[in-house]
């Protein structure tokens, strides 16, 4: 059978490109050599870990250009890299914008872009359209690669340009990418989602799943941990469904047991599973791991059957139950977490009570606990009976307070015990204190100084804070 999409990069797609960078940053010198100092440029991200990925792209590029990057929003060249999955995601870029405005009508310089999930719904450009006349670039997701081409077609142009995709085939994958952390990276394995869940607006605004070969994501990693990175996160919709359109048909296990053997790298994330193609090799394949981390972040959605059923999950409440404790018995020291929908169309209390009696026999270690928010084109849109707020803030109320006493209980548990953590950062709060992940995703704070930041070290959990620990660093 022919292969409906590319698996490989386009490597005369990443040369066309290149020399867009090339002639971006002749415009970006000319610029500075008038202004008399450098030019900067802020990337904003909305969302997941996809965005965050393609936000890293994004800084690459603009950094080749020769814009210094700042977390500024009053900079000369402003994105915004956009999020849909609720409406509250867009309601803050359209509150943003009108703040973009003011600070453009004192530079003449500055630019303003979006793109992400948001630009691809026809509503939204039109509202941008109308309303949003100083946006200057609007692309999409299918085309992020074409940023450095777009940027100089902007920068020629006093019009604003729209370039939004409905879909690609394409992989362009070697672009200059800046990284947030030098010690942790995300790596996408996989675009797109094929599951179309009923109330999920990612299908139509990331396309159709395509995933990478195996040998062009191991060679990144290769890379990436050469530049010094330790902790990598696979990144998909599903990635156990990873593999089902390449012509080798390599599954998830596989492709981890492959980047397993990468020398130098110590963690290995991944996100995010789907439960029913979660499968006794998956299981297998952590219980052997020395890399993969001990956390599992297992999307449940709803508890109660009919619910599911209508969300067009592919699994019902005694299926999640009974892989969830098949993970709790095989994999002890996995923490699990999930994401939880409050008030999707016909949920009713008794609903809500299935959700609960999940939460109450998993004992979830962290959950994400997200009010159902209507998105235009979803099939859940268009169901009669959606919830009246009133219920759902009361529902959302006690499943969010069973799910913080469960996973506070879960986080004592760990007292006492001897950890290895990567240190992320210093302290938010405190600078004599450092921030740094353990396996299964929990932060500890304990004394310590910049210079550890990206080391894994040992550190005894002292104090338990609810869902996170005070420590202190072990000798030797
Ligand atoms: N592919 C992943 C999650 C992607 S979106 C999965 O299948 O689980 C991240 C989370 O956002 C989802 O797990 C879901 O809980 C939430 N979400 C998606 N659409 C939503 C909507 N319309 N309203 C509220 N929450 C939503
Ligand atoms: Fe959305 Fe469902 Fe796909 Fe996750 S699996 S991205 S929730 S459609
Ligand atoms: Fe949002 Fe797009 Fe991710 S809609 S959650 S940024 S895939």
């Amino acid at each position: 059978m022919r292969e409906l999409f590319d698996t490989k990069t386009d490597t005369n797609e990443v040369k066309r490109q290149l020399s867009f960078i090339e002639e971006g940053r002749r415009i970006v010198s000319e610029l500075a050599d008038q202004a008399g100092r450098k030019l900067t440029a802020c990337v904003v991200t909305f969302g997941c870990q996809m965005n965050a990925r393609d936000s890293e792209k994004l800084s690459g590029i603009l950094e080749h250009m020769g814009y210094v990057l700042t977390d500024n929003e009053e900079a000369d060249f402003v994105i915004y890299n956009t999020c849909t999955v609720r409406d509250n995601a867009n309601q803050k870029v359209y509150g943003k914008l009108g703040t973009l405005n003011a600070y453009k009508k004192h530079n003449k310089l500055m630019k303003i872009a979006l793109c992400g999930c948001m630009t691809q719904e026809e509503v939204v450009i039109d509202k941008i359209q109308k309303s949003y006349p100083f946006v200057d670039l609007v692309f999409g997701t299918h085309n992020l690669y074409a940023f450095p081409e777009l940027f100089v077609q902007m920068m020629q142009r006093d019009l604003m340009i729209v370039d939004v995709w409905e879909s690609t085939t394409k992989i362009v994958e070697d672009l200059p990418i800046v990284r947030k952390y030098p010690f942790k990276s995300g790596v996408n394995i996989m675009f797109g989602c094929d599951k179309f869940c009923t109330y999920c607006i990612v299908p139509y605004v990331r396309g159709r799943e395509r995933s990478r070969e195996p040998e062009e994501i191991v060679c990144e990693i290769e890379k990436l941990v050469a530049d010094g990175v330790k902790e990598v996160m696979l990144l998909g919709q599903n990635v156990n469904s990873y593999g089902k359109n390449l012509p080798s048909k390599t599954t998830f296990p596989e492709l981890l047991r492959m980047i397993e053997k990468i020398e130098g790298l110590e963690r290995i994330r991944f996100m995010t599973p789907y439960p029913s193609d979660f499968g006794d090799d998956m299981i297998e394949c952590m219980r052997n791991s020395k890399k993969i981390c001990k956390h599992i972040h297992l999307p449940l959605q709803s508890g109660s059957s009919r619910i599911l059923k209508r969300m067009n999950r592919r699994y019902t409440k005694e299926e999640f139950l009974e892989l969830a404790l098949k993970l709790r018995k095989e994999l002890p020291d996995v923490a699990l977490t999930t994401d939880i929908i409050v008030g999707f169309p016909g949920e009713t209390y008794e609903d809500i009570k299935e959700t609960l009696d999940v939460i109450e026999k998993v004992q979830f270690d962290n959950a994400f606990t997200f009010i159902y928010s209507k998105r235009t084109g979803t099939p859940a849109a268009s169901m009669p009976d959606q919830v009246a707020e009133a219920d759902i803030k009361v529902w959302f109320d006690e499943v969010l307070s069973l799910v913080q006493e469960c996973a506070k209980k879960r986080t004592a548990l760990l007292k006492d015990q001897i950890a290895d953590v990567l240190v992320e950062g210093i302290n938010d709060h405190d600078a004599s204190l450092v921030t740094g992940r353990m396996s299964n995703n929990t932060l500890v704070h304990f004394p310590a100084d910049a210079s550890m930041i990206g080391q894994i070290v040992k550190v005894k959990l002292e104090t338990c804070k609810g869902f996170y620990y005070l420590g202190n660093l072990v000798n030797g």
